[in-house]
């Protein structure tokens, strides 16, 4: 097997990341969460270890692999490059951040994007406890993707804070903090965010964010912005199509709103089957388990 080829199961990342938890309890949790999401309501508590653990297991891989497919089809945000600074609005976990290791890992072990020497991860988020879940899955993620012999850490390197830029992306105006991290970066990228902002699955793009996405496309006019969020989600279709015709009365060129379908490339570990033992989904006919295949809309600016 090539060196790029070494795959990785983000379950084991996750399982090796998270503190032990009774599976019982995540399960429940995985069972909320998914429960409160498809009610399109947004009160799920990401406060406790239990609930951050739940959207990593039932959430996290899927996520990762949509973007980790969506970059590979748009080489252009990454080829050239010597560096890559990235703003991430809604990172929570930093899946946005596994993303790119996974990817840049991938394509750096076959001898591919060696120009590339830096990648910086900001992320933004108005809840802060993403923080610890986040420093943990870096590690375990960097470790994982060591076994890639890609070069991290001599050749190049992704420097990710583990804290976030705390901010209420749904109130204008931006702080000076997120303004000034928005200016010089390469790559503005929310994903699974505008689906998020309240009021839920209301097709209006909130007030206040559409406001902030503005001010952040005019505070880096030369980065390109992504946005990638779930197409079935109540309303998220007009919100990102409110988002492209306002990027596209700024001036910028536009590409999309674009659907698309992904799969998640994690294998199922012994570790994530177990767990789903305990979880019971109403929505699942045959058997329960994290979210496989994802119907997601995109957008570039
Ligand atoms: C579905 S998660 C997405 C996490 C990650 N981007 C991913 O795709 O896996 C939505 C994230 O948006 C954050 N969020 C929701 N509303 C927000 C707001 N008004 N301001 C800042 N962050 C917000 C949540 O805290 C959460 O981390």
């Amino acid at each position: 097997m090539g060196r790029g080829r070494i795959r990785i199961s983000y379950f084991d990342v996750v399982g090796k990341a998270l503190p032990p938890l009774p599976d019982h309890e995540v399960g429940r949790a995985i069972a909320k969460l998914s429960a409160t999401y498809r009610a399109g309501r947004s009160d799920f508590d990401f406060s406790s270890e239990v609930g951050r653990a739940a959207y990593a297991w039932h959430h996290l891989p899927a996520h990762m692999s949509d973007l980790t497919r969506l970059l590979g089809d748009l080489p252009e945000l990454l080829e050239g490059r010597r560096s890559l600074s990235v703003l991430a609005l809604g990172a929570g976990p930093g899946s946005e951040v596994l993303a790119l290791l996974e990817l840049i890992s991938q394509r750096k072990a076959k001898g591919e994007l060696e120009l590339l020497e830096r990648v910086e991860v900001t992320r933004v988020d108005h809840f802060s406890a993403w923080d610890q879940s986040f420093a943990r899955l870096l590690s375990a993620a960097r470790e994982a993707v060591g076994a890639r012999r890609c070069g991290l850490g001599t050749e190049w390197e992704l420097e990710a804070p583990a804290q976030s830029l705390r901010c209420d992306l749904s109130r204008a105006p931006l702080s000076e903090q997120v303004l000034a991290a928005a200016q010089g970066v390469n790559l503005i990228l929310a994903m699974n965010l505008v689906s998020e902002v309240a009021p839920r699955g209301t097709e209006e793009l909130p007030a206040g964010l559409a406001a902030n996405w503005e001010a952040l496309l005019q505070a880096a006019p030369e980065a390109d912005a992504l946005v990638l969020d779930r197409a079935g989600a109540p309303g998220v279709h007009e919100r990102v199509l409110e988002m492209a015709e306002r990027a596209h009365a700024l001036g910028r060129g536009v590409l999309g709103p674009k659907t698309r379908e992904a799969t998640c490339d994690s294998v199922l570990t012994k570790r994530v089957k177990a767990l789903y033992r305990h979880v019971k989904l109403p929505t699942t006919k045959h058997e329960d388990r994290p979210v496989k295949n994802l119907k997601t809309v995109w957008l570039l600016c």
